[in-house]
């Protein structure tokens, strides 16, 4: 299967799936269980998109290997690798807050993120009708509208980012708000990192950045800012996962810079 049919099978399923994950939440939830903090629920539904994922995938695609939030790893033989997250930004979910999305990336390597190459991936907003898609070397796409990402930012840079659940990082990250804001013209916490990567492809937020993201909250994303023509690196500071960074080459050096303690 070519890189393009490849992204076609995502976007395909993120549109299904999404179709579904609006359903079930339209037809009311069941709290499932908590995972390391109270904000981190996990519903029924996160569960039942990634089990309809799972079993297309399984069908279409059966030599490849599976990297999903909710059920974890599993080696394929292609080489191939889909990265999910079935349900991006389930405190919003749960809320009933637009901004969830379901993830999903295709991949090459080995699974992991240092390691791997995206080769294509879809975001499906349902309840904002909105489904991003890339597929390397074929540019983002928002429907047959291609995605570029800003290249100017007079007045500062609109960036976008998150925190994780677990309450032991709030100190750092608020650290880190305040030195990122001297390059700031605003920030947004919109609470789902596969929408903030799409927004950022999209031009609609100029960077991002997030500390302690899941492979899963930022494969498919990090290829639709590639292919729009931005910048997403990872980098290792004194924490337990790196910080993801992400926008056009300027945003994106200068946020490095700032975040690293260089600038
Ligand atoms: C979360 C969202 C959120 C980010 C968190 C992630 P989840 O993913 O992407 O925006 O700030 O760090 O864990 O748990 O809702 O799939």
């Amino acid at each position: 299967m070519s890189a393009v049919d490849l992204g076609a099978l995502a976007a395909d399923i993120a549109r299904e799936a999404g179709e579904l994950a609006l359903r079930r939440r339209t037809a009311g939830y069941a709290l499932a269980a908590t995972k390391s903090t109270l904000a981190d629920i996990v519903t029924e539904a996160d569960r039942e998109v990634e089990q309809l994922i799972r079993e297309r995938l399984r069908s279409e695609r059966p030599g490849d290997g599976f990297l999903g939030e909710e059920t974890g790893a599993e080696r394929g033989t292609s080489g191939l690798t889909w990265v999910v997250d079935p349900i991006d930004g389930t405190v919003n979910y749960a809320y009933g807050i637009a901004a969830y999305s379901v993830s999903i990336a295709v991949v090459e390597g080995e699974p992991h993120p240092e390691e791997w190459q995206g080769v294509a991936s879809a975001v499906s907003a349902p309840m904002l009708g909105e489904l991003f898609t890339a597929v390397r070397g074929e540019g983002a796409w928002l429907g047959d509208q291609r995605l570029t990402v800003t290249s100017e930012t007079p007045a500062g840079a609109l960036l976008g980012t998150g925190f994780g659940y677990d309450p032991a990082t709030h100190d750092g990250d608020l650290v880190m708000v305040r030195r990122v804001m001297t390059m700031a013209r605003d920030l947004r916490r919109m609470g789902s990192a596969a929408i903030d990567l799409s927004y950022v492809a999209a031009g609609r937020l100029d960077g991002f950045f997030e500390r302690g993201l899941n492979a899963w909250d930022f494969a498919a994303g990090a290829l639709l800012v590639q292919e729009a023509g931005g910048f997403v690196s990872r980098l290792e500071l004194d924490m337990p996962r790196p910080m993801v960074i992400a926008g056009g080459s300027a945003v994106h050096d200068r946020l490095r810079s700032i975040i690293s303690g260089e600038a």
